[in-house]
Formats: C-alpha cells, structure tokens, sequence
C-alpha cells in the first residue's frame, strides 16, 4: 500500500483573457486561453494521524505570503475530496513552491489540482476525471485547467476547459512581483474602468490560427489580456517593466492573468536569455525563463 505520493502541477499564464460583463454570481465570463508553462509547485501527501502543512518556497518567494492553516487551498481541496468520498482521515501536506503567490499564474491552483490528485492516488479513490474536474471547479475558476494542462481555451468563469492541439515550443521570461495583486480587485476594478462591457467576451479566434501556426512573431501579434489595463491601472510600474522587456528584444510583453507577473514572448531560448540579461541590468532581480506547453498535474516518481 502506497503510503506518500508527490504530484507536481504548473503555473498558467493566460495567452488571451478575453472578459465579459460581470455576471449576477459575481464572476465574470471569460474565453481565454491558457498555457501551462514550465514553472512547478510539487504537493506530497503521506497518510497521518493528524492534519499538518510544511512549506518550502523557492528564494524569490516570501513563505509568510502563503496561507498555512486551514486557509491554505491544499486544505481546501482535502475537505472537498474527503467529503466526495465520504473516507475519514488526516494526511501531512509537504509543499516545494515555486511558481510566484499572488501573481497571476494559479500558483494556489496548481496547488489545489495537485491535491486532489495526489488523494486520489494516495486512497485509490477510483473518482472518474470529470468528478475530479467538477471537485477542481468548485475549488476555483482556474483549477481544473491546472488538472488538464498543455494550451487549452477556457470558457464559463474558465472552468469549462477544452484542450488544444499546440505543438509549438514557446519561450517566456517572467518577471514576478515582490507584491501580490488580488485577483479580485483587479476584476472589480476592471467593472470600474468599463462599465459598458459586452456580456460576451472577446473571443481567440486570431490567436488560435496563430498557435497553429508556431510562429512566435505571428503570436505575439494576437496575445491579448483584457485585464492588462485594469491591473496596470493599479501599478503603474508594470507598464514601464513592459515597455522595458519589449525594449530589450521581447517580441512581446504583457500582464499574466490578473498580475502582477509580467510575462515576456521571446523568439528562442538564446532570444529570452538576452531579455533576462537586459532586465536583470535595469534592476530587476527576479527574472525567469519557462517553456511551454508543458503537462498538467502529474505523479512524480519517487526516488
Ligand atoms: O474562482 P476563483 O476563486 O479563482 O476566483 C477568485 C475571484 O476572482 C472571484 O471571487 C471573483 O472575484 C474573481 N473572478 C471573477 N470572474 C472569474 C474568475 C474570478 O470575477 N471568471
């Protein structure tokens, strides 16, 4: 009997964002696209008999930004199996964090998925994927796409996701915040800025032929974030770092999700080490290199 399970699950950064006019849930109807790109947060369950949560944070992460009480969403994402299936219990959560908190990439996301899965794994819960999907829903608008990974469209609040055919390989420098940016602010002050949006949102359909295409100027050309404005509004300094990595040689900068990470399209992986020289000259201290599409949540073996 398997007694410990590791899953590892990826940031997503959205590759178009197209938003609608606030629904009466209060959530905001979305077509975007999302990427899961090659920064991870590994979760790893071990059957115990009390609940417990350690957390170990890449450098550039400030542990004291993540929740670590019945707060955390691992937490979140335990009930919401265990409640499923009815099973009884305590395991000891172990997080290795590296994608940034609060920044726009689904960090707690990946973190959710990974838990679910890791249960699923650890007790054979034998729960079919769309109940998991449905769990990972409930969890947050993001979490199921961190379950599917690879480039998917997603729709509803973006939960409804729909997988892709990508086959290109996308270089992206990221550029995190020490200070997060809460998602929903950002949305309420997009309601703010336009308070005439359309109830249906923009949709990808210039992006899709572009992916086809695996061209990396032709996608640069079509990513679009309709909560870029709304988050740039808030920190004025995220436009001046966009303006500063187009500068230095990205083909493209843009606000990832809700930010405040900014994410850089780059045309090889020689193209984003050059970005990340520029950036790290003009200041910048954290500044990271991603490829993507990569998998979605995922067992690890064990060593
Ligand atoms: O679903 P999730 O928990 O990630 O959403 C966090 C918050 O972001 C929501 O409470 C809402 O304020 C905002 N949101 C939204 N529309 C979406 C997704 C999120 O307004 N489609």
């Amino acid at each position: 009997m398997v007694s410990t399970v590791s899953v590892r699950a990826a940031a997503k950064i959205n590759l178009h964002l197209g938003v609608g006019a606030v629904r009466d849930d209060g959530f905001h109807p979305l077509d975007t696209v999302y990427q899961a790109i090659s920064l991870y947060d590994d979760v790893t369950l071990t059957g115990a008999v009390v609940p417990s949560l350690e957390l170990e944070c890449a450098d550039y992460i400030d542990a004291g930004d993540v929740p670590i009480g019945g707060g955390n969403i691992a937490f979140r994402a335990l009930e919401v199996i265990r409640a499923r299936t009815g099973r009884h219990g305590h395991e000891a959560v172990e997080i290795l964090k590296s994608i940034p908190v609060a920044g726009g990439m689904a960090g707690g996301s990946a973190d959710a998925a990974a838990t679910l899965l890791a249960y699923d794994r650890l007790h054979r819960t034998g729960l079919p994927d769309d109940v998991l999907l449905d769990l990972a829903a409930e969890l947050g608008s993001d979490v199921p796409f961190s379950l599917v990974g690879g480039t998917a469209r997603g729709r509803g609040r973006g939960e409804v996701v729909q997988p892709l055919d990508d086959r290109g390989t996308w270089w992206w420098v990221a550029v995190p915040s020490g200070v997060g940016l809460s998602t929903p602010e950002v949305y309420a002050h997009f309601d703010k800025l336009f308070p005439d949006a359309l109830a249906e949102p923009a949709e990808p359909a210039d992006l899709l032929s572009a992916l086809a295409s695996g061209e990396p100027l032709r996608l640069a050309r079509t990513l679009h974030n309709d909560l870029q404005a709304p988050a740039v509004d808030l920190r004025p300094e995220l436009g001046t770092l966009i303006d500063r990595g187009e500068g230095e040689g990205a083909l493209r900068g843009l606000v990832s999700g809700s930010g405040p990470t900014c994410i850089f399209l780059c045309d090889s992986l020689d193209g984003a080490h050059a970005v990340v020289a520029g950036l790290r000259g003009a200041g910048h201290d954290v500044v990271l290199i991603a490829n993507g599409p990569v998998a979605g949540a995922h067992l690890l073996e064990r060593p």
